[in-house]
């Protein structure tokens, strides 16, 4: 009846930052995914995934408590009611490791459920309710960069700008395999705030100040510079509290075959590691390297003008 599809996504500099007035900039990451389709089936509305399966409504319990909703305001949305339809999710998107699992897969439901009624509707803004069950109180940035697929700096409140990609990157994901939770991450950042505010506002300045050097990077095709401000973002990322000895040994393994700069993505205290590197063969060494130094999986993705 219809089918979805959104890619993962990763922030290359500015999570936390953009929690606190700053610009995230992030970009699609194709190399995982969701897809979701929608069949007829007579009875109350269901979700089929490896993951949870069962009834969508309001008591949907966690996880999908989050894609319940989306699923109920979309339906809603279209005027029709929220029965006789089964949805089939699968993801190649690890859980719980910062590459957009939660928005990747409401953009996923949403998109097939409106291609299934033949209609249009913003996505962006039902993906958003799925995230706030997931995360508390999200920047968004998630949803935006998934929806529109394209590298973006967004900052809450304000316009998102389209960041034009001006050279050949070859990014380095790798998952360190511990699985972590935004809303914590989130939260020891704000204690972190209270406790120590000099040392906090700090860090999160360094971050939003490497997010806009790397959106000019970016544009310019300057690998160089970008590597550079990623380097930052994560000395800021260790003062906050959310990096971790797991992900600083991937870290300091992707630097040592020659990463142009490497960090953490995402929230934090687990999720993965982002590297880049100079051209496709280095950053098959990297990728090496990172597993040797205990990466559970390690993907690479090339983004070109
Ligand atoms: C989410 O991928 C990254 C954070 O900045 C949280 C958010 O933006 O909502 C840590």
């Amino acid at each position: 009846m219809g089918i979805g599809t959104a890619p993962g996504k990763v922030l290359l500099v500015g999570e936390h930052g953009v929690v606190h007035g700053g610009v995230a900039f992030a970009l699609p990451f194709p190399a995982v995914g969701a897809r979701a389709e929608v069949v007829a089936a007579p009875g109350p509305l269901r979700l089929e995934s490896p993951l949870w399966s069962g009834e969508l409504d309001e008591d949907t319990p966690m996880p999908a408590r989050g894609l319940a909703k989306a699923a109920l305001a979309t339906l809603s949305t279209l005027g029709v009611p929220a029965r006789d339809l089964v949805i089939r999710m699968d993801a190649t998107i690890p859980l719980g490791a910062g590459l957009g699992s939660s928005a990747a897969t409401a953009a996923a439901l949403v998109r097939a459920l409106l291609a299934a009624h033949g209609r249009e509707a913003d996505v962006d803004a039902l993906v958003h309710l799925a995230e706030q069950e997931a995360h508390g109180n999200p920047s968004g940035v998630d949803g935006r960069v998934i929806v529109l697929g394209q590298p973006i700096g967004f900052r809450r409140g304000e316009a998102t700008r389209l960041v034009p990609t001006g050279g050949a990157f070859h990014l380095v994901v790798a998952d360190s395999g511990v699985s972590r939770n935004t809303r914590e991450a989130v939260a020891s950042v704000t204690e972190l705030l209270s406790s120590d505010p000099a040392r906090g506002q700090a860090a999160l300045e360094t971050i939003k100040q490497a997010a806009l050097e790397a959106m000019e990077a970016w544009q310019r095709g300057d690998a160089g510079a970008l590597g550079r401000t990623m380097d930052r973002a994560q000395e800021a990322l260790v003062t906050l509290g959310v990096s971790t000895p797991v992900l600083e040994q991937l870290i300091v393994a992707a630097r040592g075959a020659g990463a142009l700069g490497a960090k953490l993505t995402g929230a934090g205290m687990g999720g993965c590691v982002l590297a880049l590197a100079t051209d496709a063969d280095q950053a098959g060494r990297v990728a090496e390297a990172m597993r040797a130094a205990g990466a559970r999986r390690a993907w690479i993705q090339e983004y070109t003008p």
